[in-house]
């Protein structure tokens, strides 16, 4: 784990601009790198803002980092847009992009643009994001955006297909799959998407396509060539148990710090420490004497307490 330096210089808050897209693209032509983070709810959209990211993904990463399913497959448009609206409150500057889930755009493109519409009207999301670059994908996205909504592509690992990629491991470490690769991220680009992620793919191979990519590429276990880099907030803060895949640099480890902390209460609790005189509130002596009187009246049975 690396230590957190204490020098970090945030923004301040109120000097920072909402973040447009024709200011991602001045970034990328001024190679200044962007920086994205997943949020899931108001804390950590609290969290980004505050420490002054560009871009906030409510991923779908989510179905494992907050809802504990096994995967990103079995999530449900609805619950996505819980957290969207959550993180949405909590949000000022950062750009917003939604991830579509799984089953929410494959079918027609009428299914695409309406579950976009949902992030866009009901969680105020700016733009939304669709994972693959075959065709399916690519006609999706051509015509979310044909719709006036921005679109970021995915291609590399993408987890809601990763079964057919044969497993959650690294894409394009041969010549076929990294022209596969290339194919999907030009075709997306084509189709008008504003950004694209890349995950888990050679750093030799997103070097080479970097030139031919005239929107920001925002990687993920891509290297350092591209223009960006997200990390899921709970595996770079260490709240999820294990290791995590190999891109996964961690600045922290939460999970330690909270299980102390509910530790600790538990053991205030049982050893009656927890709650002290300062956690309570009192009364006036006289109202207190009052209400007695008035218990006692009701109910004669019942000894006062001294
Ligand atoms: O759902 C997610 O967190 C993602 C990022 C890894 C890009 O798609």
């Amino acid at each position: 784990m690396s230590t957190m330096p204490t020098n970090i210089q945030v923004p301040a808050d109120a000097s920072r601009l909402p973040m447009t897209l024709p200011r991602l693209i001045e970034m990328k032509r001024h190679r200044e790198p962007i920086v994205m983070v997943t949020a899931y709810d108001h804390p950590s959209a609290r969290a980004a803002e505050q420490a002054g990211v560009d871009l906030v993904l409510v991923g779908d990463s989510g179905a494992m980092t907050v809802l504990g399913y096994d995967s990103t497959v079995p999530v449900e448009l609805d619950e996505l847009l819980v957290l969207a609206k959550a993180v949405r409150r909590g949000l000022r500057t950062p750009f917003l992009v939604g991830d579509l889930p799984f089953g929410s755009y494959e079918v027609s493109d009428e299914q695409a643009v309406q579950t976009a519409m949902r992030f866009v009207k009901e969680a105020g999301c700016d733009a939304v994001k669709l994972e693959g670059g075959g065709s399916t994908s690519v006609a999706r996205a051509r015509a979310i955006v044909a719709a006036g909504i921005p679109v970021m592509g995915h291609v590399g690992l993408t987890p809601q297909t990763s079964t057919a990629l044969g497993g959650y491991k690294a894409q394009g470490r041969s010549a076929a799959a990294a022209n596969r690769i290339a194919r999907e991220a030009l075709a997306l680009q084509e189709a008008g998407c504003f950004s694209i992620v890349f995950e888990a793919i050679p750093s030799a191979v997103a070097e080479e396509l970097m030139p031919h990519l005239h929107v920001p590429v925002i990687g993920i276990g891509a290297g350092p060539s591209v223009d960006g880099q997200v990390l899921v907030f709970h595996d770079l803060l260490g709240i999820r148990e294990g290791l995590g895949a190999r891109f996964v640099k961690r600045y922290a480890n939460l999970l330690d710090e909270m299980v102390a902390g509910v530790a600790a209460y538990a053991h205030d609790v049982r050893d009656r420490t927890y709650p002290g005189p300062e956690h309570g509130y009192s009364i006036d002596e006289a109202e207190l004497q009052d209400f007695r009187a008035t218990l006692a009246e009701h109910d004669p049975g019942v000894a006062h307490p001294v």
